[in-house]
């Protein structure tokens, strides 16, 4: 199976390489652990490459998204849309079993073809939109079935109740229905710095079974951290700069794939982000690294 890079760094290689194309990955966790950033993310990864993005969004209006994503700073989010890689399908206040069902496959039809990114975000409300356990059951796979032939695809999952407690019905079948299942964790808001992911299930591949702690910033988004105590210390401003653009120039002479126009700039916009940020719980060397690692310019 083809692997496609999660756009989350550090993460594909917790994933045997990356996530496989024409899938469904469930992304659990409670309000603020990154679900829509960790989407986003995922979408901007695969327009880089020139695939074709769609976000269902449930709860917030596409312009929320967007507006969040200009915090982020990926302005180009907004560029996306206008060019119409980029399609958001606010499906908020919808008749979800209705909409599915009809609608669904008329937009299958449409994308037929396409090598697509899904979002769904949040899965949560179309688990209510039907009473019967069954039913939910039905609606969720007939959904995943249908949006995993134009794409791969990614849900978000909404976590309730006691912290890391998978055993309800509306955890239970979309983990049971999704080939991948990436359970999002952190103490509180008001220890947002401790974070950890783990990899519940990754269909056909090699997974890790641990947790490992991950961090959100601005110009980045998510991250897994890969040492531990990585105390703040500043940077010279330039510095990432140096290091990607010396790493770029290293892989031209040996030859290694070129990255898209648009990778490109935005690793280079990244570094720039990141150079006026302050670090808290990852070094900055470490961070642009795994960055660097997303788009296969490792350090060896
Ligand atoms: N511009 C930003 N800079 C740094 N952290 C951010 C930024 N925007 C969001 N975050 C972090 O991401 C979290 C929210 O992420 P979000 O993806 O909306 O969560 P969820 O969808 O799971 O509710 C916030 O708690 C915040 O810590
Ligand atoms: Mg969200």
């Amino acid at each position: 199976m083809k692997k496609i890079k999660s756009g989350v760094y550090g993460l594909n290689a917790l994933m045997d390489g990356g996530v496989n194309e024409h899938t469904t990955t469930v992304v659990i966790g409670s309000s603020g652990a990154g679900k829509t950033t960790f989407a986003t993310q995922f979408l901007r990864r695969g327009l880089e490459e020139d695939e074709d993005a769609v976000f269902i969004t449930l709860d917030e209006a596409p312009n929320q998204i967007i507006k969040e994503a200009h915090l982020m700073g990926w302005e180009d989010v907004e560029n996306y849309v206008d060019e119409g890689a980029l399609v958001f399908v606010d499906a908020g206040g919808k008749q979800f079993s209705q909409f599915i069902q009809k609608e669904l496959a008329e937009f299958v039809d449409d994308w037929a073809g396409h090598k697509a990114r899904i979002v769904i975000d949040p899965l949560t409300p179309v688990l209510w939109s039907v009473k019967e356990k069954y039913e939910q059951r039905e609606l969720v796979s007939f959904l995943l079935r249908e949006t995993r032939k134009i794409g791969t695809v990614l849900c978000t999952l909404e976590e309730h109740g006691t912290l890391g407690d998978l055993s309800g019905p509306e955890s239970v079948i979309p983990i049971y229905l999704a080939d991948n299942v990436i359970h999002l964790r952190y103490a509180s808001h008001e220890h947002p710095e401790r974070r950890e992911l783990k990899i519940i299930k990754c269909r056909s591949s090699k997974h890790s079974r641990y947790w490992h702690p991950y961090g959100i910033m601005k110009g980045a988004g998510l991250y897994i951290k890969r040492q531990e105590n990585n105390a703040a210390e500043t940077v010279l401003e330039s510095h990432l700069d140096s290091i990607v653009k010396k790493r770029l120039e290293r892989a031209g002479k040996g030859g290694a794939p070129r990255l898209s126009g648009k990778a490109l700039t935005n690793l280079l916009r990244t570094a720039e982000i990141l150079a006026g940020e302050k670090f808290s719980d990852i070094k900055p060397e470490e961070l642009i690294e795994l960055i660097l690692e997303e788009y296969g310019l490792n350090d060896s």
